[in-house]
């Protein structure tokens, strides 16, 4: 069976994590749930990046121990995560005994091999970003990040040997330039980093004390991003006693990430794994950001708003569906997009009440009054509207298909729907009221019916990975099971099998009464 190993970066903990911390675990979700739908072995892993100087200060100034501390907060993400339906097959905690172990050992490999060796750090360290930065990367004598204050310091520091991976990171992207998405992530990478050659990477602090301690020098602690990076190996079970997965899983076929931190994936990630000899993974794909008032509400800078960004309101006024619509579709895939709650709950309009949910609700209703809701017999259908809502079926769910290797979400959404509107604009076409008055016509309404349904199978089962609540109540209601995914065939409902009531899906929202009642909430 194939296998599929998807990532997500570990979350930072934060009690506060908003919509735009979840694009990335959606996005994730949606692509491992359709992977899983192909019939491929999916590995999908989560998690949270515990270790840093920031976690102390937060649990200190709380009264509270670190894990305390952040027992309390992990509880709240794998919460949120739940209650947007994210299928994730492992959580890995950067505090969990096996990683630290596992870090520490790779961390000695490091060594041993004499890509880390030992000298000073003379530097500038931004510590919300847990980030070292040279004097002319800073903008404004401030974190390019996130535009605080940095601190100077020299200390005794270990140092990975970045450097004597240039030429080896530069041949990379000249012989696969598919290993980092979107193009534009690569010039980056190639102009600002490649091109002026790379620096040694300082990777221990003897200054931060939550951290993984070097076991031959427990002085020092491992730099963050080490520690963190290593979770893509170690909860897989890399150097642990059961390698099992790690040799099943490895290489990942893809990490998806956030643009900020495609630095870190792209060119020290890569360099520790050829230090390390192992293989790079598949793909790394540095998605945009979904901005609130066109800042993105970072993990370091946070900007007052009157929008509602919080997804334990929005999930259960809206459900988990149309908060995972608005993730998956706005934002078009690569770029960035903007939230506002207006343009979220006009959405739910137009897409989700007006044309998915308007499509069943007329559907299913005609079914039931000319057919008692038992599925019709296809029979010498010759419309031509039948032949163009067949085409965009075929056609888009092929598009579907052909955007998913490439991880487009919101293209594939945009596909989807267009199925629905074109099964929408069959109606129009073939006006099954008018037919129904005509005993003569039944074979036609038959078919018109028939067709109908078979477009809302398709449709539904292609968007049952980006949401799966609504589409798995319309799927469960034909009859489907999983069976038909993977099949191109138009006609997979059972003839004369009944179709069970759904109810209504996305009931039309008041939008101004909807914009005050959050307003409350929030
Ligand atoms: N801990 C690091 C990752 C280490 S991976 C080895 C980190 N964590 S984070 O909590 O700050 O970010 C997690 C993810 O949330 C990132 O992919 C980041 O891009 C994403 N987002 C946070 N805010 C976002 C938006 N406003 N929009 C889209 N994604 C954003 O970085």
């Amino acid at each position: 069976m194939e296998k599929f190993y998807i990532t997500t970066p570990i979350y930072y903990p934060s009690n506060k994590l908003t919509l735009g911390n979840c694009y990335t675990t959606v996005i994730c979700d949606a692509v491992a749930r359709f992977n899983r739908k192909q019939g491929k072995e999916v590995f999908f892993l989560t998690g949270t990046d515990e270790h840093g100087q920031k976690i102390s200060q937060a649990a200190a100034k709380q009264g509270k121990s670190e894990i305390e501390y952040l027992d309390e907060i992990i509880a709240d993400t794998k919460n949120l995560w739940e209650l947007l339906g994210i299928t994730y097959d492992k959580f890995i905690r950067t505090t969990d005994d096996y990683h630290v172990a596992a870090v520490q050992k790779i961390f000695k490999m490091l060594y041993d091999k004499g890509y880390i060796y030992k000298g000073h750090y003379k530097g500038l360290y931004c510590t919300p970003c847990e980030a070292f930065w040279t004097e002319s990367q800073l903008v404004n004598g401030k974190c390019p990040d996130c535009g605080r204050e940095v601190s100077a310091g020299e200390e005794e520091a270990y140092f990975f040997k970045l450097s004597a991976f240039t030429d080896k990171l530069s041949k990379l992207y000249k012989d696969n330039p598919e290993f980092l998405q979107p193009q534009t992530r690569v010039n980056e990478m190639v102009n600002n980093f490649l091109k002026p050659g790379l620096d040694d990477l300082c990777v221990t602090r003897t200054s931060v004390k939550w951290g993984v301690p070097v076991d031959f020098d427990p002085k020092h602690t491992i730099y963050v991003w080490i520690d963190a990076l290593s979770n893509y190996l170690t909860a897989i079970g890399y150097l642990s006693d059961n390698e099992e997965n790690f040799k099943k899983y490895w290489p990942a076929n893809v990490h998806i990430i956030g643009k900020e931190i495609v630095r870190f994936h792209a060119i020290i990630w890569p360099a520790i794994l050829m230090a390390l000899d192992l293989p790079l993974p598949k793909k790394v794909f540095g998605h945009g950001w979904m901005l609130f008032g066109g800042d993105k509400l970072s993990k370091s800078k946070t900007v007052g708003t009157v929008e509602c960004i919080d997804p334990r309101i929005l999930v259960p006024e809206y459900s988990a569906d149309a908060v995972r619509y608005i993730l998956l579709r706005e934002i078009p895939f690569g770029s960035d997009g903007n939230y506002t709650t207006e343009i979220f709950l006009s959405r739910f309009n137009s897409d989700l009440s007006n044309n998915y949910g308007n499509l069943i609700s007329r559907t299913f209703s005609m079914l039931k009054k000319y057919f008692g809701s038992i599925v019709p017999e296809v029979k010498e259908d010759n419309l031509e509207a039948s032949g163009t809502l067949k085409q965009v079926v075929a056609s888009e769910r092929a598009n579907v298909f052909k955007y998913m290797e490439n991880f487009d979400v919101s293209k594939s959404l945009i596909s989807i729907f267009n199925i629905f509107s074109q099964a929408n604009k069959y109606i129009e076409q073939t006006e099954p009221w008018a037919v129904s008055k005509d005993p003569a016509r039944e074979q036609e309404l038959k078919n018109i019916m028939r067709n109908l349904l078979e477009a809302i199978r398709v449709g539904s089962e292609l968007l049952e990975a980006f949401l799966p609540s609504c589409s798995g109540k319309v799927l469960e209601a034909l009859g489907c099971n999983a069976q038909h995914f993977g099949s191109d065939d138009f006609y997979g409902l059972e003839e004369g099998s009944e179709v069970k009531p759904v109810g209504i899906l996305f009931p039309r929202l008041d939008i101004t009464a909807e914009l005050d009642k959050l307003s409350k909430l929030n």
